[in-house]
């Protein structure tokens, strides 16, 4: 037993030399998510070389290409065939010159390029699109092949892989990710970005191959697809960071949505620290899109070089708080959205405590670029339905944080692939803070609510009060840090209310790592961790 729970403990510590934002984040030189533009929520399969060529033209005439926007990515629509050796060639209609004179083209405007291609046999557009050419034209059997095509012949920059040809052939995701991968960087391209399209998160291990990932089914120009693709992203954060993101997919600014649900699209999907890829015909947007999508402040939030994606800080009803630090890490400045997702206006009001923040806070409206003034213990707001206040907070303060909720935790073993019923992950539960738990904990050793940075100024001892729910009579075992404790005998009597267990820890002064879990059998479920100064 006790051999499992270290080993498990030993992952973690791995994982959290990997993928977490540690306290060397700071000094690490990250990539940030990646600006720029994406041929389909607009074309579709329709695009051509002119078509390609005049909005990398309009991305430099409009001034996206100064505010940060550098890739123009070609999306599904330019296979041709595989040749007598299976060697992929472009779609002669639509490029009459080829795919290197467009990559040649968009480079010789101070931008990168992008392609597009698929883990399995058959492309998304041979399925849903009537794209004959896409039948066969995705990497599997052609993993090298295709690689040294995309990359070293035709010079792209960056590739999008879908998986409809994965699914159809129930391949595993994750084999063929990686496999692909490495026919990608075997090229000698180890600078080419990836992003890999499964739409749900895919699990840990994309940290390791790729620069984005899907988290969701694809984008549609309207507000219930803003509001879903929000929603999948809220207790995501512990996935991003260290230079990998969570892609809510490619923009749908200037594509006819109300001004106030585009400030809620581009203000969360810069707070949240999405590839920002615009999606809408850059030789025609409107003024006001235009305008938000150069909004320097905003981007800011989105290229922070902490790489952090915001996290749900409180919740009431539809409404939200999400926080992450920017510009230093656990420093007195913080970004923070207040998100109203219904459809009626509503006042929010969060206490600094909740934010971390202490003393005077400064407060600025990056939307409006306005300062807000200064306040003091809270800040309210009233939003309007569909509407997000997005601010740049400065305290006098940095307050020692007390609780940490599961939600905000690293899962190792989480994905939503849909593979395994019983997996891991955040469930809405009314009775608990923030309103969600986090459900099937244990059974495996490595299978754990992992809080990476555990943060004590000063170090000592704490009491560390779990809150936990299980109808049954469950264990819990508990790492701070190289350190273990088991609560046995626990029962809240109802998944749908907590309790709390208490244990007393000694913290190490700056960042410590706790986790819980049950090495061999189910855990209860788990809705924060509290800690109080002893
Ligand atoms: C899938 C992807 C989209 C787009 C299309 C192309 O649906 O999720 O973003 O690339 O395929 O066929």
């Amino acid at each position: 037993m006790k051999n499992g729970f270290l080993y498990a403990f030993a992952l973690c510590g791995a994982l959290l030399a990997s993928c977490s934002g540690t306290q060397e984040t700071k000094e690490k030189a990250f990539l940030p998510p990646l600006m720029g533009w994406s041929s389909w929520n607009t074309y579709f399969v329709d695009i051509s070389e002119d078509l390609i060529k005049k909005q990398a033209d309009a991305m430099v005439s409009t001034g996206l290409k100064d505010a940060g926007y550098k890739y123009i990515n070609i999306d599904d629509g330019f296979f041709g065939y595989r040749d007598s050796v299976g060697k992929m060639t472009y779609n002669a209609e639509r490029f009459p010159n080829g795919m290197r004179v467009v990559s040649d083209y968009v480079h010789s405007l101070g931008l990168k390029a992008g392609i597009y291609s698929e883990g399995g046999d058959n492309t998304c557009g041979s399925m849903y699109n009537a794209e004959k050419t896409g039948i066969g034209a995705g990497f599997y059997g052609h993993d090298q092949q295709d690689a040294d095509v995309y990359f070293k012949e035709w010079n792209f920059d960056f590739i999008k892989i879908d998986y409809c040809g994965g699914k159809e052939l129930g391949l595993s995701e994750r084999d063929r990710y990686e496999s692909i991968v490495k026919a990608i960087r075997n090229t000698g391209r180890t600078d080419a970005s990836i992003n890999i399209c499964r739409w749900a998160y895919p699990g840990a291990w994309a940290a390791n191959i790729a620069r984005s990932w899907r988290i969701s089914w694809d984008i549609q120009p309207r507000w219930s697809s803003i509001k879903y693709i929000i929603g999948k992203n809220m207790y995501l954060s512990a996935f991003a960071g260290n230079g990998g993101y969570n892609d809510m997919d490619m923009l749908e600014i200037g594509r006819g949505m109300p001004r106030n649900e585009e400030e809620v699209h581009f203000g969360i999907w810069c707070i949240m620290s999405s590839p920002l890829l615009i999606g809408c015909d850059m030789t025609s947007i409107p003024e006001s899109s235009l305008e938000l999508l150069k909004n320097k402040e905003l981007i800011a939030l989105n290229q922070d070089p902490l790489g952090l994606q915001a996290y749900v800080a409180q919740r009431n009803g539809d409404a939200y708080v999400l926080v992450k630090d920017i510009e230093t890490k656990r420093g007195k400045v913080r970004a923070i959205a207040f998100y109203n997702s219904s459809d009626s206006a509503c006042d929010i009001t969060v206490p600094f405590k909740t934010l971390e923040l202490g003393g005077k806070v400064k407060v600025r409206d990056l939307v409006k670029h306005e300062d807000m003034g200064t306040f003091e213990q809270q800040m309210s707001c009233s939003l309007q339905g569909r509407s997000v206040l997005i601010c740049r907070m400065e305290a006098e303060e940095r307050l020692e944080p007390e609780v940490y909720e599961a939600e905000w935790a690293f899962l190792p073993l989480y994905d939503d692939l849909g593979h395994n019923p019983r997996i891991i992950r955040c469930v809405q539960s009314p009775n608990c803070s923030g309103g969600v738990r986090v459900g099937y904990v244990g059974a495996k050793p490595e299978n754990r609510v992992v809080w990476k940075e555990v943060y004590s100024e000063k170090g000592g001892n704490y009491e560390l009060g779990i809150s936990y729910c299980t109808s049954k009579k469950q264990k819990i075992q508990v790492a701070v840090n190289d350190k273990e404790y088991v609560l046995d005998n626990l029962s809240s009597g109802d998944y749908n209310k907590p309790a709390v267990a208490t244990v007393d820890v000694t913290l190490k002064p700056g960042y410590n790592v706790v986790s819980v879990g049950c090495d061999y059998a189910w855990a209860p479920d788990i809705d924060k961790i509290e800690l109080k100064k002893k």
